[in-house]
């Protein structure tokens, strides 16, 4: 009989994951990935109400889940709340953005956005990969960038400037991680259909301008994104290390 591969699981049974951004949009739709392929998610945002609500929507199905209300952005917080915990996975979907031209971006949103988007990414990276190191464990860190962060994009500009300095972040820390076997990449959706985006998705020519970029003719959904999770976070993706899952229908093809 012929020694056929074996197919390699998908299941995350046993695994415990931090989820930021998890009380909406693209981390709601990754927390729920992972819970329903067996994790533990542990999820996080500043306001408890949604947090709350998704946790007991999530527990009412079934799976495990906790709320971890946490402002990303304040270093001290995160560090406290993250460092006496190992995560087996992390999928960092906190993020905000400054729809805006760059003559019009002061130091403040600057600051701003720079802040969650790069600054906090960083740190919660190092934070949970130190927890990894120091136990002996492998792990898989996933950033929600964007295709911003592969191309430019009009009004874009501080937006672009967060997203391409991660993926250059995850490049390097996936070169020094390595020989943990700490993973670490990106998940680089399109124009996706969230809370973030409704001031976009609300102006007629920026709908049409989508609309044009995007190949597979219509925009993206969260649940688009979620599979690209699981993917990521699972021994599925044992060999990928320092890349970037870009989901965009055919945007950057052109
Ligand atoms: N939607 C898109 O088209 C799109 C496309 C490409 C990439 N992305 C990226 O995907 C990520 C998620 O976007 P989304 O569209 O899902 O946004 P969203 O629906 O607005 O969700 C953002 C989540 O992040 C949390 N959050 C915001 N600031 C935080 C902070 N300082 N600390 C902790 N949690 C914080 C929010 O909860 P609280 O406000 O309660 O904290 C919420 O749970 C972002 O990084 C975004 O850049 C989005």
């Amino acid at each position: 009989m012929t020694d056929l591969p074996t197919p390699p699981s998908q299941r995350l049974d046993g695994r415990i994951a931090l989820v930021t951004g998890a009380s909406s949009g693209i981390g709601q739709g990754c927390a729920v990935a992972l819970a329903d392929a067996g994790a533990h998610v542990v999820c996080a945002a500043r306001g408890t109400e949604r947090l709350n609500e998704t946790v007991e929507a999530m527990t009412a199905k079934g799976w495990s889940a906790e709320a971890l209300p946490l402002d990303l952005a304040d270093l001290d917080a995160m560090e406290a709340a993250l460092e006496r915990r190992v995560f087996d996975i992390v999928v960092n979907a906190a993020g905000t953005t400054f729809p805006g031209l760059a003559f019009d971006t002061s130091p403040e949103e600057f600051d701003r956005v720079i802040s969650l988007n790069l600054r906090a990414a960083y740190f919660l990276s190092t934070t949970c990969a130190t927890a990894l190191r120091d136990a002996g464990k492998p792990g898989s860190i996933i950033h929600i960038s964007s295709q911003m962060g592969h191309v430019g994009g009009r009004e874009r500009t501080l937006y672009c400037a967060s997203k391409w300095g991660l993926e250059g972040m995850v490049r390097a820390m996936a070169l020094e991680w390595a020989e943990y076997d700490i993973r670490v990449n990106t998940i680089a959706p399109t124009f996706i259909r969230t809370p973030l985006t409704a001031p976009t998705f609300a102006r007629p020519e920026q709908v049409a301008w989508i609309k044009d970029k995007i190949k597979l003719g219509r925009v993206g959904e969260v649940s688009d994104i979620m599979g690209a999770a699981l993917y990521l976070a699972s021994d599925a993706s044992a060999m990928v290390t320092g890349t970037s899952m870009i989901i965009d229908g055919g945007w950057t093809a052109d």
